[in-house]
């Protein structure tokens, strides 16, 4: 199979602008139910360009590059699961339009289950495409201690994706995945049966303030610090649970550091997420509530806070922010 580069650039450049566009949709809805938007701008067309039509034979046609983000799920650019995502934010725009009102939030363990397989499907390209080739490496001293054995945990692990690519490329290291949401964890432990890593990879339900174990070589957070309802308390139990010479790999989404930074096609997909999902989660859990785009130097403060002595920008992606931090 021949990818032509540019064409797929092109493509994604165009389901970055759909998914945005479909999860402006119940922002619209939000901004309207509750009377905060008087106008919004129109959201552009979102129809076509999945599919190519051929005229002459009459016929629609999924070219290389669209079978390879649409219909290829091992691919580091398939793109369906977003929009999975993006609809279960829709069926539950009503819910987070009431949290608005009482200010009470929305657990992730209330949103629709399209959310959490759309989630795992829309985020473990990304893993696919970095985590083992790219982040891991970008860590010091991190490979070497995974080649040999170590010890690691994935706090807010979710579906354990990420979990499950480390143990399957570790086999000598052991992996311990935790979440707070149960369905998530049991989901989890299958998909590890699955791909044959149950021996050395573990999933449980724990918050991140209390999870157990304690001497962890790396902890890795991808995705979840933000939201959190008291990120400072996760990332001191972080820190305390870390070997002395431990590593912390915190992923977090693509931001700048000020809000015209973020006023971007990427950005645009991120904010209004942070207003369905995580925001809402983290004032479920008390609040602060980070929302997705926390600046740099917010996270760095906030690490400092939780006892970490250094702090890296290890590598990047469009989508994602890799920092380590070390005790
Ligand atoms: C955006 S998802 C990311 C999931 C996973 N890390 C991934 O990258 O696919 C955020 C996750 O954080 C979890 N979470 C939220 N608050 C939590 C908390 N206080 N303690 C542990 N997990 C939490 C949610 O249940 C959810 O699975």
């Amino acid at each position: 199979m021949a990818i032509d580069q540019a064409k797929l650039d092109r493509f994604l450049e165009r389901f970055v602008a759909d998914l945005g566009a479909v999860l402006a949709a119940p922002n619209v809805v939000l901004g309207d139910r509750l009377g905060l938007y008087k106008a919004l701008a129109a959201i552009g067309p979102a129809a076509g360009g999945y599919v190519t039509y051929d005229p002459t034979a009459d016929r629609y046609l999924l070219g290389e590059e669209q079978a390879f983000a649409l219909a290829d799920e091992t691919s580091p650019a398939f793109v369906a699961g977003a929009f999975q995502l993006a609809t279960s934010t829709i069926i539950d725009e009503p819910k987070v339009a009431e949290a608005f009102r009482t200010g009470e939030g929305v657990g992730w363990d209330q949103h629709h289950p399209g959310l959490f397989e759309g989630t795992e499907r829309f985020f473990r390209p990304g893993y696919v495409a970095n985590l083992v080739d790219s982040w891991i490496p970008s860590l010091d001293g991190v490979q070497a201690k995974l080649d040999a054995g170590a010890r690691v945990a994935d706090v807010g692990c979710g579906h354990g994706a990420s979990t499950i690519l480390m143990a399957a490329a570790w086999p000598r290291s052991s992996f311990a995945g935790f979440d707070y949401h149960r369905p998530s964890i049991e989901r989890a432990r299958k998909a590890a049966a699955d791909a044959g890593v149950s021996d050395r990879c573990t999933f449980d339900v724990a918050a991140a303030r209390d999870y157990p174990g304690e001497g962890y070589d790396l902890v890795a957070v991808f995705d979840a610090l933000h939201d959190m309802g008291d990120p400072v308390g996760a990332a001191a139990h972080v820190r305390r649970s870390l070997a002395a010479d431990g590593t912390f790999l915190l992923v977090e989404p693509a931001a700048g550091e000020r809000v015209e930074d973020n006023l971007n096609p990427v950005g645009r997909i991120f904010y209004s997420a942070s207003t369905l999902i995580c925001v809402p989660n983290a004032l479920s859990q008390g609040g602060p509530a980070l929302g997705s785009q926390v600046p740099e130097a917010r996270l760095r403060e906030l690490l400092a806070e939780a006892g970490f002595g250094s702090v890296r920008r290890a590598a990047e992606t469009p989508f994602n922010r890799v920092l380590e931090a070390r005790p």
